[in-house]
Parts: C-alpha cells; structure tokens; sequence
C-alpha cells in the first residue's frame, strides 16, 4: 500500500515536472479556475457539457464543436490552445487572446479536458454542420 502511494505521487511529481503536459493530471485549482471561465465565456455556445449545445448554438453555422468528441480529444494541447488563443476562422470562435491569459486559457483547456474523463454516457455523434 504505501508502495502504491509512493509510486503515484512519483508519478504525479514527474507529470508536473513536464510542463505542458500538466492538463494530463491538472491540480483541483486550476480545474476549478477553468470551470468558472468555461461557464462563464463558452457555455453559450459549447454547451455546460462541452457537447455542443449551448443556448446560442442552434442560430450558429457552422454549429460549435462538440468539445468532447473523440475528434477535439484527439488534438494536441497546443493545437487546441491555438485556437483558444486566435480562434477558427469563418465560425463564431473568436480568440479569446486579448481576454483570457495564456495561464487562464490552459485552465479552461484543462477543464475541457477533465469533461471528456468524468462525461457519463458515450460521446454522442457531433451536431450536423
Ligand atoms: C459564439 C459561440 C462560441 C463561443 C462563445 C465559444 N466557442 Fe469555441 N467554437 C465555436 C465554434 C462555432 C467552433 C467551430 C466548430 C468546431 O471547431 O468544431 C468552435 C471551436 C472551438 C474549439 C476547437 C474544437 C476542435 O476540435 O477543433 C475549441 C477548443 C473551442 N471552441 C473552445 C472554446 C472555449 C475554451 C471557449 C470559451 C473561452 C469557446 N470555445 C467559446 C463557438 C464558440
């Protein structure tokens, strides 16, 4: 048992060490900080799940993206902050750059992150363009 213990804190300490890989493993704060931009800057549009379905997403083409979809999950951090940061040309996704700090922007991916580990039913199919 303390063995166990041993080698999850090892392994947490050297996942913290990486840097960018940090939001494989985000500390409780910055999910929280990251909960609290996300409700108030993306669930319009995205959704409180992150599925894409966000009050303001039926008037939208194309419709935003479904955040927990295996096609958003399987991009790097640095694509999706990329767009974070600057946006998507031709959709509604502006960038949020001028808005949100780099730190803040990392903390709102990580908890985009943490929506595709504790959704409960499987990814449903991205709503049609
Ligand atoms: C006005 C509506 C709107 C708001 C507000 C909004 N988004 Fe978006 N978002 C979109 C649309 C539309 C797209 C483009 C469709 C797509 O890429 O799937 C998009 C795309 C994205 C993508 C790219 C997904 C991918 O797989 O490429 C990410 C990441 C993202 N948004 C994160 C955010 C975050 C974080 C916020 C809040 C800080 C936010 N969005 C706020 C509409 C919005």
């Amino acid at each position: 048992m303390t063995m166990l213990v041993g080698l999850v804190l090892l392994i947490a300490g050297s996942i913290g060490t990486v840097g960018p890989s940090f939001a494989a493993l985000p500390e409780p704060a910055r999910l929280e900080e990251g909960h609290a931009l996300y409700e108030r800057h993306c669930t319009a549009c995205h959704g409180p799940e992150g599925r894409g379905d966000g009050k303001q997403a039926l008037s939208l083409s194309p419709r935003p993206g479904n955040l927990i979809s295996a096609h958003t999950s399987a991009k790097t951090d640095q694509d999706l902050l990329k767009i974070i940061a600057n946006g998507r040309p031709r959709t509604a996704m502006e960038g949020w750059k001028d808005r949100l700090s780099d730190d803040q922007q990392m903390a709102v991916l990580a908890y985009i992150r943490s929506l595709v580990r504790f959704s409960r039913s499987a990814t449903p199919p991205p709503p049609a363009p």
